[in-house]
């Protein structure tokens, strides 16, 4: 049977969060998270501020979410803060995360240099911050998927094998 974990999923935009787009990154991750066996917990559509991305990420590490996923703001345009609020609250990055993200897309696009797409624990939570394109980001969770249910394990410090 397919490993089951909580995931929260967290759209970091300010054009989605004023209505001037729909959100695609949210729905797109959901239905990549519902194919694994994933149950999905809370979703938020919250602008690119640290307070408000924090704010977020502590209300889902409460309602017990073993994984969120976070989609935008991980570049380099001025509002793009989702990297510092993350690494605000984190006990610890996995770089491993960012690597295996950046040098898989690197092999679709030149561009997935410019994003600062990370793994991280905060609190009982592994938290990954994926691109704001929505291809992109289920490209990104794709990557390192395998390693997630042992690593939410580890993060949600329920016992494993090793
Ligand atoms: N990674 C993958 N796999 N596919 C993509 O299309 N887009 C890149 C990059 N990473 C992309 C990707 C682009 S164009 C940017 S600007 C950065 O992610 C940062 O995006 P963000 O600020 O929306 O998070």
């Amino acid at each position: 049977m397919q490993p089951s974990f909580l995931v929260g999923i967290i759209t970091v935009s300010d054009r989605a969060t004023a209505g001037e787009y729909e959100d695609l990154g949210g729905p797109a991750l959901r239905l990549a998270c519902e194919d694994r066996g994933w149950t999905i917990g809370p979703e938020a559509v919250i602008p690119d501020d640290i307070d408000r991305i924090q704010s977020a990420l502590r209300s889902f590490c409460a309602q017990g979410c073993g994984l969120i996923l976070t989609t935008g703001g991980t570049g380099i345009a001025e509002r793009d803060v989702t990297p510092e609020a993350i690494r605000g609250l984190m006990r610890v990055e996995i770089p491993g995360f960012g690597e295996v993200m950046r040098a898989r897309s690197m092999e679709i696009t030149p561009n997935a240099l410019l994003s600062r797409g990370l793994g991280a624990v905060v609190e009982r939570s592994l938290v990954l911050a994926l691109p704001g394109k929505p291809s992109g980001a289920v490209e990104c969770l794709g990557f390192v998927a395998a390693a997630l249910p042992h690593a939410v394990k580890l993060a949600l410090r329920e016992p494993t094998s090793c």
